[in-house]
């Protein structure tokens, strides 16, 4: 119950940290940044690339420090070569799925349709979903990102239970907002705030104010330490989903405790 309304701080590494030597050097800095902190009203979910899952679990030994992967398969075993089964994030101590990334939309022909089997299956091997949904610069210059939403929300949730929907994790991230791909400007916390009073409405119209209130909504995109102020805390955001700052854990670290106060 109170797990649920802690702040996360999910590090997203992408395809990043391949060599050990840059494995190591991570681990050795995320150690000395997080030796005082508190860890009580928040949570750092590291989701490394699925390889080295196992690898963090056992080196990374702090309260409060979970872990997760960026993907998994629909099916949980059998022929489907060069896949991840959800099976295996858990069983190697993984608690998060990141799923519905928009770069899995756009470099592996993810839809709404494959990342609702992958929710099915990621809960059904026992760990919360982080379904990522947002809309394309093109879509918000055409003022469509309430539509936009809507229709992931509705596609990538179809047929999940009430008593499920209390697992997943739900992530704005305005897929043009992201640092690789050299945003402008960022959304103001305004606007990060709208989004987050849609997505809690569609929550409560199809699971009640209950569910509503439990499910956490985070923001992802460009967020580092100095602007986790405006995009999530001001935004009344439950937490981010961060990508490039995350390879910094000094700066992993920053927005955790701002996260925190
Ligand atoms: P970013 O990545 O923080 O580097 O923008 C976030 C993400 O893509 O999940």
């Amino acid at each position: 119950m109170i797990d649920n309304r802690k702040k996360l701080a999910i590090a997203n590494f992408k395809m990043t940290l391949n060599m050990s030597f840059e494995i190591e050097k991570w681990m050795e800095t995320f150690q000395k940044a997080t030796e005082r902190l508190e860890l009580d009203k928040s949570e750092i979910v590291l989701c490394p690339q699925s390889a080295l899952l196992s690898y963090f679990v056992e080196k990374i030994n702090k309260s409060g420090v979970t872990f997760g992967t960026q993907n998994c398969f629909w099916e949980s075993k059998g022929a489907f070569t060069g896949e991840n089964s959800p099976v295996l994030t858990k069983s190697l101590g993984g608690k998060y799925v990141i799923l519905g990334h928009s770069e899995r939309r756009a470099y592996f022909g993810e839809t709404n349709e494959s990342i609702n089997l992958k929710i099915k299956a990621a809960l059904k091997a026992s760990l919360k979903p982080v379904l990522c949904i947002g809309e394309s610069g093109k879509e918000k210059k055409s003022d469509e990102t309430m539509y936009v939403i809507t229709k992931q929300f509705n596609e990538c949730l179809a047929e999940i239970s009430l008593a499920k929907m209390e697992e997943i994790i739900l992530c704005y991230e305005p897929v043009w907002a992201i640092s690789a791909n050299n945003p402008d400007h960022l959304p103001d916390s305004n606007e990060v705030m709208e989004v987050k009073l849609l997505i809690k409405k569609l929550v409560m119209k199809s699971y009640g104010e209950r569910v509503a209130n439990k499910v956490r909504i985070l923001y992802g995109g460009s967020v580092k330490g100095d602007n986790v102020e405006e995009v999530c805390v001001s935004a009344g955001m439950d937490g981010a989903l961060i990508g490039g700052a995350s390879l910094l854990p000094y700066d992993l670290v920053k927005v955790v405790k701002a996260l925190n106060n």
